[in-house]
């Protein structure tokens, strides 16, 4: 296949991109979008601050555009996300344990069953657990004031909210095997194990120089996969250019391919003006929408 959406169609996955609603007007934009991809994550257009600015008063008006968008020329949908610690309205982190419990399982009903039988998998939880050794869950209002039970009450609010959406925890820096992805690892298999209904994990495999294509990436995911869910590749950009640029981009779509349940990729914008990174060229297409070497490398591997 000629495009990134339908070659990964034909190794039985999806291609996508993470989609900001202001830019669909911008014909470059949609047309790369409607020719490559074959999925969407909105980018901001779900959270909690988007949908829910003052309690059980919910606005979906941008990232409905980006669904109806998405509906109509068949793509997937990846929602992002329900629960996470940033991009919180100042409400949330007011709130009592009790009040905070019965506001955390309102929003995501709410949420989902607007959504319902649109999404192809939802991300119930994002970035719930510390950078280090640690291992330990990170500081927020969820963790602090419900305890370490609370992902498993999002995941399970989840399942009834809506049962045909696939439930997936997401997290950075999880990518290789390290204490933080063991952590994961280890709350994963306690879900499997005591049937907690959890689909997939994503891997949000943001990289640069600091943070690069860790050498055991297709092991890691493989490891996940054998637990039982499903793995997806949920936000990926990796600084660079040219050919090394290109060869990190390779190795990741070669991860995903021979690891039978990575579902997917999406990449976390489309061209490079449009990266939430400040500075740097991440992303496939160039400001003028040209297909960089990194495209190329993409699309000969898939
Ligand atoms: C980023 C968006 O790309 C930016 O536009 C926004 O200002 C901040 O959030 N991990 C995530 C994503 O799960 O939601 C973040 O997206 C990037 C890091």
């Amino acid at each position: 296949a000629s495009t990134l959406g339908g070659a990964a169609a034909a190794k039985g996955r999806y291609f996508g991109a993470a989609v900001a609603a202001g830019h669909l007007g911008e014909s470059p934009y949609a047309a790369t979008l409607d020719t490559e991809f074959n999925a969407v994550t909105p980018e901001n257009e779900m959270k909690w601050d988007a949908v829910e600015r003052s309690r059980n008063s919910f606005t979906f008006g941008s990232a409905d555009q980006i669904v109806g968008h998405a509906q109509g020329k068949g793509m997937k949908i990846r929602g992002h996300t329900l629960v996470w610690h940033s991009q919180l309205p100042g409400w949330v982190s007011g709130l009592n344990a009790s009040d905070l419990r019965s506001a955390m399982n309102n929003h995501i009903t709410k949420v989902m069953q607007h959504y319902q039988g649109k999404i192809y998998a939802w991300d119930v939880v994002n970035e719930a657990f510390q950078d280090g050794n640690s291992g330990a869950r990170r500081s927020s209002p969820f963790q602090d004031k419900l305890g370490d039970g609370f992902i498993e009450e999002a995941f399970r609010t989840a399942r009834a909210a809506d049962p045909n959406a696939k439930l997936c925890y997401n997290d950075y820096n999880t990518d290789g095997q390290n204490a933080k992805s063991n952590a994961v690892y280890n709350m994963v298999k306690d879900f499997k194990a005591r049937g907690v209904p959890i689909d997939c994990v994503g891997f949000q495999s943001h990289f640069n120089s600091q943070s690069p294509v860790p050498g055991d990436y297709q092991q890691n995911l493989q490891r996940f996969a054998a637990l039982g869910v499903d793995v997806q590749i949920t936000e990926l950009d990796i600084e660079g250019s040219g050919s090394a640029q290109a060869d990190n981009y390779r190795r990741v779509t070669q991860a995903c391919l021979a690891v039978s349940r990575c579902t997917g990729i999406t990449v976390w914008g489309i061209p490079d003006k449009y990266s939430w990174r400040a500075s740097g060229t991440p992303l496939l297409f160039d400001d003028n929408y040209g297909k960089k070497p990194a495209y190329s490398a993409v699309l000969a591997a898939l």
